[in-house]
């Protein structure tokens, strides 16, 4: 897979599965804007990685449009143009409230406007730029939690699946392709307060994995990459389980 000459913005860029995807994608070509709430920790990957003529910080919240669309006028002032969205930022203390009924109204309202509806407002936001460059594709960041009745988390991740297929189906008359990856268990920062990696191992098995892997995030990033890529081409709509095996659907 090669990304050259092309732009591609991540959200929750800065650390987690997010940061991997800015890796994989500089290495393989991309000029990247990683768009996450926490602007120091976004720039420190600027800062590390190396790519300094490829990377952009931008200090986004995917919960206001506004500041969605903000992010997608400095990647064309960077770059020329936008190609790709990772929708991947993500509020994983969701997991603390496992109560529809219960959960503070404020709450849920901060959890589904990050996690849900941020994926719609950076998708409105960039979809105009894709359709200035002709084209372009959209992974959002689901999860196998979606299936597994958990609370507001596995709500909002149920809602990504749905808006994964209908804008698959609304932006195939733009050439942009949406799909979705729905990890299972996957050790990044955010996850280090929730679980051990030894939790996560055994956590995985009780809900039928059948191996004791625990992923890291490269392995999502790496599916991930291939459904933006051009050998992805006739894959559109789909929500791509990355869980060896955990979830096994008919
Ligand atoms: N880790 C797992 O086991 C797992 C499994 C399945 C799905 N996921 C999903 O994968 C995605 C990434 O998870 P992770 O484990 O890497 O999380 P993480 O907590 O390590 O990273 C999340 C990033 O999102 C950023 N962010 C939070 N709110 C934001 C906002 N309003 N605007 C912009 N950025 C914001 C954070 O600053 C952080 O950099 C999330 O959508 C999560 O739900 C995670």
């Amino acid at each position: 897979m090669s990304f050259d000459n092309k732009v591609a913005i991540v959200t929750g860029g800065a650390q987690g599965m997010g940061r991997e995807y800015v890796r994989l994608l500089v290495e393989q070509g991309a000029c990247v804007v990683i768009a996450d709430i926490n602007q120091d920790q976004a720039q420190k990957v600027v800062d590390e990685l190396g790519f300094k003529d490829q990377l952009l910080a931008v200090r986004t919240d995917v919960g206001d449009l506004t500041s969605c669309e903000a992010c997608v006028l400095a990647a064309e002032e960077r770059f020329g143009g936008v190609d790709y969205l990772i929708n991947n930022a993500g509020l994983l203390s969701a997991a603390a409230f496992p109560s529809l009924i219960d959960i503070p109204v404020e709450k849920y309202r901060q959890i589904t406007e990050v996690m849900l509806n941020g994926q719609l407002w950076m998708a409105r936001a960039a979809v105009p730029a894709m359709r200035r460059r002709g084209g372009g594709a959209i992974v959002n960041v689901s999860s196998i939690g979606a299936y597994q009745a958990t609370g507001v988390y596995s709500l909002t991740k149920l809602g990504v699946n749905g808006l994964t297929i209908n804008l698959a189906r609304e932006l195939a008359k733009d050439n942009i392709r949406v799909n979705a990856v729905a990890p299972g268990t996957v050790a990044t920062e955010g996850m280090q307060p929730l679980m051990s990696v030894e939790q996560m191992a055994q956590w995985g098995q009780m809900l039928g994995r059948p191996t004791d892997r625990v992923a890291t995030p490269d392995l999502i990033a790496q599916v991930g990459l291939f459904l933006l890529s051009d050998a992805a081409s006739y894959v559109r709509g789909q929500i791509i389980a990355v869980d060896d095996g955990q979830q096994i659907r008919l």
